[in-house]
Parts: structure tokens; C-alpha cells; sequence
């Protein structure tokens, strides 16, 4: 098969690192993709994720057979639509259910029309209604702009003080553009968050797995929210007793109701849920594409062909019998660029890439590549995003992966890089 795959992080270089080891592959394409990527798939820089003509264009010019669409902006710009349009066979929801990642007030009233459990929330268009919202509240709460931020559009706020600054942020100062001119105020979920992955071609699922990603910007949950500064799967607090709950009262729920609504998931669900103390899940946010930084753990993780399966899902023949091989456990480390997320600099020549040891060359370690390009000499790389690297490794437990992946990290280097030391803690605790 003849696949092309849209975006260029590091959920991306996963993505292409697993097709390229496909038995069923015979060409790849990404575009943009990075140049971390360009000794696995011919990459298409010219062609950005959000063009969606050029998208087009470029999978007929290439008689792409699948196209796996990496991040959410241009899902919920409709670049699935225009790719099935074109008969061109696209793993990604349409834009209508993207609605799911990309209106928060979507997902929320969706959730109350088929009785998803979540927190509850209430929506202000008019700021001086929110921080009236918020007095009455007198509560911790979590204000979040509705559009898309990035996974950076959400404060948490321990105290009606915190509240009114996140408000005036969003409404006042514009600091995420129109994502902001809408935001939801919800209930502030104790528990242990966990991310849970489903494949489905808008009927029928196959389970991928669960991961633990980690938010914020410092060790110990603290810190600003971040795009995500690591993650690991498994993750142990998703008991076998808790997935069967997942999948009876959101996993499944949610494909039946956007089905009966006329607008059948196709892609992969990703979950975001908070587990209670005795084991119940609430929703905290869907996403309708692979996380980031969880795919990378998830696709060292995997043992079974990723390629047919997401194949069968585009094509609605997904066979619900399949069961998905794993081994064991991975970690996945994010190095960040000094001040990420807010501003940082960029340019800083990354060292210590080519002297990884014996961990890379068996394949139990693996750098994906998020924000980086080529110096100007082409001789190295050099830091280019907020988040740079992710440096993921697998084990035979959670502890020996995160080991590998640690001790790695260290030997990794550029100025200002930051990354979190207790990744997988929560797993190591138990
Ligand atoms: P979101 O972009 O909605 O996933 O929010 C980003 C992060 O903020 C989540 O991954 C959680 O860590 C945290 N968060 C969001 N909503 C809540 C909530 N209602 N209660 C507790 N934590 C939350
Ligand atoms: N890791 C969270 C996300 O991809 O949204």
C-alpha cells in the first residue's frame, strides 16, 4: 500500500516509524513531515497539515491508497470530507464529528444528550457573566476556552482569584484568538487522569490501550498545562474492571450517538478521563486523533501491525474480533525547549543524538522527533518547537523502560532543555 501521513511531531514520527515496519507497505509519504523522519518516508515539506487542496493533490499525484490524518486542526477543517470526496480512503473523522475535539460546548451537550458522565460545566460567551459564574461558584473550577488551544487553553483554579485571571486572559486579552471568545466552566474532577484509545470505523471498535500522559510543565503536577510532557502505557489504573466501565459507558456510547446523530466516528477516539477513588470514569475531554506524547509509547508498545488496522477502519471493515498485541511497557520522555509553554527560543544546536548505546541499536530505544530541523550546515539537529524530543524506550516493566528512556534523556542535550523527572511515577508508586 502506498500510505501518506499528515502532520510532522513526534505523535507523527511515531506513526511513520510503526507503518514503516508494515509487511503491507510498499511506499511513504508524510507531509509536511520533519526532517527527523526523512530516512523513514519521503517527506513533503512543501505541504503544509493545513492545506487541504495541496493534501489532495498531493495524494492523487502519489495514488495514495490511505491517508492518516496525524493532527486535529485539519480534521476539524473537513480534510477527511474532501479526501473521501475524492475516493482517496482517509483514516480520520469528517469535520462534523470532529466537533467532538474541537467544540468543548459540543462535546458537552452531546455527552448530556446520551448520558456520558463528565463534569459538570456551564458555558459564558459574555465575560462579565463567566466572572459572575465563577463568584457564585466560590469553588476550585476549571475555566477553558472552547476552540482549539493546543491543549494549552485550560486554567486550573484552585480559588475564584485564579478564575477571574484565566477569564480576562481568554475573553479580554485574546491570548488563544477566537478559541477563546466562548469558554466553559466546569467542576474541578478528583482522581487519576488516564488516556484511553479506541479504533473505529463508526460501527464497530477494536481497543488499542491506555497511557498516562503528563500536562503539566513541572515535576510533581505542577506548573502550567503543556501540550503534554511525557507518557507511559500501560497504565495500572485501568484495571480490567475500569475498562469494562470505560467501554459500557463511554467508548461505546459515544460511537452509538454520534452514529444515530448522522455523523459516524471513523479514526481513533482518544478518551481523556479522570478515575475516582472507587474506580468510576468521567470524561474530561475527547480528542478525535492519536495523543501526544501517548502514541509515542503506544507505538513502541505495539506488537501487531498498525498499518491493516487502521486500513480496516477506513474502509468501515473493521473486524471487532481483532485483538491487538503488546508487550510489555513504554515511557516516553519529552525534552522541551527552556520556558515552554510559554515563550521559548529556538535554534539551540541537540547533541549526544548519534551516541545513544546499545538500547538504540535493539530498538528498545527510540528519539522521535517533534519540534527540530537540520542546522544550516546539515550536519546535527537543532531545537525548533516548544516541545523537541521525545525520547521513548520499552521494557520488560515500567521501571526498566523508564530506566532506558532516562538515562538517555541525560545524554541528550541543548541549552535550556527541561524536561520532567517523575514520568511513570504514578505507576511506579503502585
Ligand atoms: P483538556 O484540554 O480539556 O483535556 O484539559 C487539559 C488538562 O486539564 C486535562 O488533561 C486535565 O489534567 C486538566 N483538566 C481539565 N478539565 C478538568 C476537570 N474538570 N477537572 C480536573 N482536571 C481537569
Ligand atoms: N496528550 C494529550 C493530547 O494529545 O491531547
Amino acid at each position: 500500500m502506498r500510505v501518506l501521513v499528515i502532520g510532522s511531531g513526534g505523535r507523527e514520527h511515531a506513526l511513520v516509524w510503526k507503518l514503516a515496519q508494515s509487511e503491507r507497505l510498499e511506499r511513504l509519504h508524510v507531509a509536511p513531515g520533519s526532517a527527523g523522519m526523512a530516512a523513514l518516508a519521503a517527506c513533503h515539506p512543501e505541504v503544509k497539515a493545513n492545506d487541504l487542496a495541496a493534501i489532495v493533490a498531493l495524494a492523487r499525484a502519489e495514488a495514495i491508497d490511505l491517508v492518516v490524518v496525524g493532527p486535529e486542526d485539519p480534521l476539524t477543517a473537513g480534510l477527511a470530507d474532501r479526501l473521501r470526496a475524492a475516493g482517496i480512503a482517509t483514516f480520520g473523522p469528517s469535520a462534523a464529528a470532529a466537533q467532538l475535539e474541537g467544540s468543548k460546548a459540543f462535546a458537552k451537550a452531546f455527552m448530556a444528550r446520551h448520558a456520558i458522565p463528565t463534569a459538570g460545566h456551564a458555558t459564558f460567551e459574555e465575560a462579565a457573566a463567566a466572572h459572575a459564574h465563577v463568584d457564585a461558584l466560590a469553588r476550585p473550577c476549571v475555566v477553558k476556552a472552547d476552540g482549539l488551544a493546543a491543549g494549552k487553553g485550560v486554567a486550573m483554579c484552585p480559588s475564584a482569584a485564579e478564575a477571574h485571571v484565566a477569564i480576562d486572559e481568554m475573553m479580554s486579552a485574546r491570548r488563544f484568538g477566537d478559541a477563546g471568545d466562548r469558554v466553559v466552566i466546569e467542576e474541578w474532577l478528583e482522581g487519576e487522569e488516564v488516556s484511553y484509545y479506541a479504533i473505529t470505523d463508526g460501527t464497530r471498535i477494536v481497543t488499542l490501550a491506555a497511557a498516562q500522559d503528563h500536562k503539566r510543565a513541572l515535576d510533581g503536577d505542577l506548573g502550567e498545562n503543556t501540550g503534554g510532557m511525557g507518557a507511559y502505557s500501560p497504565a495500572p489504573v485501568v484495571t480490567e474492571s475500569v475498562e469494562k466501565k470505560i467501554l459500557e459507558r463511554v467508548v461505546h456510547p459515544v460511537i452509538r450517538g454520534m452514529a444515530s446523530e448522522g455523523h459516524p466516528f471513523q479514526g481513533v477516539l482518544f478518551v481523556g478521563l479522570m478515575i475516582d477513588a472507587v474506580g468510576d470514569p468521567r470524561v474530561i475531554e475527547f480528542n478525535v486523533r492519536f495523543g501526544d506524547p501517548e502514541t509515542q509509547p503506544l507505538m513502541l508498545r505495539m506488537k501487531s501491525d498498525l498499518l491493516p488496522l487502521l486500513d480496516a477502519a477506513a474502509r468501515g471493515e473493521l473486524a471487532e474480533a481483532t485483538a491487538v498485541e503488546w508487550g510489555e511497557a513504554a515511557v516516553c520522555v519529552v525534552l522541551a525547549s527552556g520556558g515552554y509553554p510559554r515563550a521559548y527560543a529556538t535554534g539551540k544546536r541537540i547533541s549526544g543524538l548519534d551516541d545513544l548505546g546499545p538500547d538504540a541499536l535493539s530498538g528498545d530505544l527510540v528519539v522521535f522527533h517533534a519540534g527540530t530541523r537540520q542546522t544550516a550546515d546539515g550536519a546535527a539537529f537543532e531545537t525548533a518547537g516548544g516541545r523537541v524530543l521525545g525520547i521513548t524506550a520499552r521494557g520488560d516493566s515500567v521501571a526498566e523502560a523508564c530506566e532506558r528512556a532516562y538515562r538517555a534523556a541525560e545524554k541528550v542535550g541543548f541549552e535550556g532543555r527541561h524536561f520532567r523527572h517523575d514520568i511513570a511515577a504514578r505507576a511506579l508508586r503502585r
